[in-house]
């Protein structure tokens, strides 16, 4: 099974949106193993952002997440990168499909409510970097196999 992070940005908790987005996802039929509210550190916010270093909406990238708290996620299913981008929708959320987390309720692509982790690799590796081993509950949701054929 993949793990994603999922970071609900400080306009998505500002603007009253963190039950929509977490009913959402918890919609979706995955599971959570682990969630935290936090106010972003520089530190961390550069650490997690390091990919984006050498762009031009860096500086603005790394005021945004650090503006305000956040709630940050570990989410776990088989598919859970894809499935999650999906329902996120994409980067500028004008172009983000209706139906999509941005695309119902974003306009500007540096106000775009949410992340997700793009690869299964950096959904290990994001998880790793934003929890402890001991903050990701190991579990199971009922009704799991009405989710997944097998
Ligand atoms: P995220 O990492 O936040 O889930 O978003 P993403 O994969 O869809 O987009 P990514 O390319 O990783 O960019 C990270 C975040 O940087 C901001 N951004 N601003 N002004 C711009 O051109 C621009 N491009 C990206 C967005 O907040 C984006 O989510
Ligand atoms: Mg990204």
């Amino acid at each position: 099974m993949e793990k994603t992070l999922v970071i609900i940005k400080p306009d998505g908790v500002a603007r009253g949106l963190m039950g929509e987005i977490i009913s959402r996802l918890e919609r979706r039929g995955i599971r959570m193993i682990g969630m935290k509210f936090v106010q972003v550190s520089q530190d961390m916010a550069e650490q997690h952002y390091a990919v984006h270093k050498e762009r031009p909406f860096y500086p603005a990238l790394i005021e945004y997440i650090t503006s305000g708290p956040v709630v940050l996620m570990a989410w776990e299913g088989n598919k859970v990168i894809e499935a999650v981008r999906q329902s996120v929708g994409a980067t500028n959320p004008t172009q983000a499909a209706p139906g999509s987390i941005r695309g119902d309720f974003g306009i500007d692509i540096g106000r775009n409510l949410i992340h997700a982790s793009d690869s299964p690799e950096n959904g290990v590796a994001e998880v790793g970097l934003w929890f402890a081993a001991d903050e990701i509950v190991s579990w199971e949701r009922v009704g799991e196999s009405w989710v997944y054929e097998g």
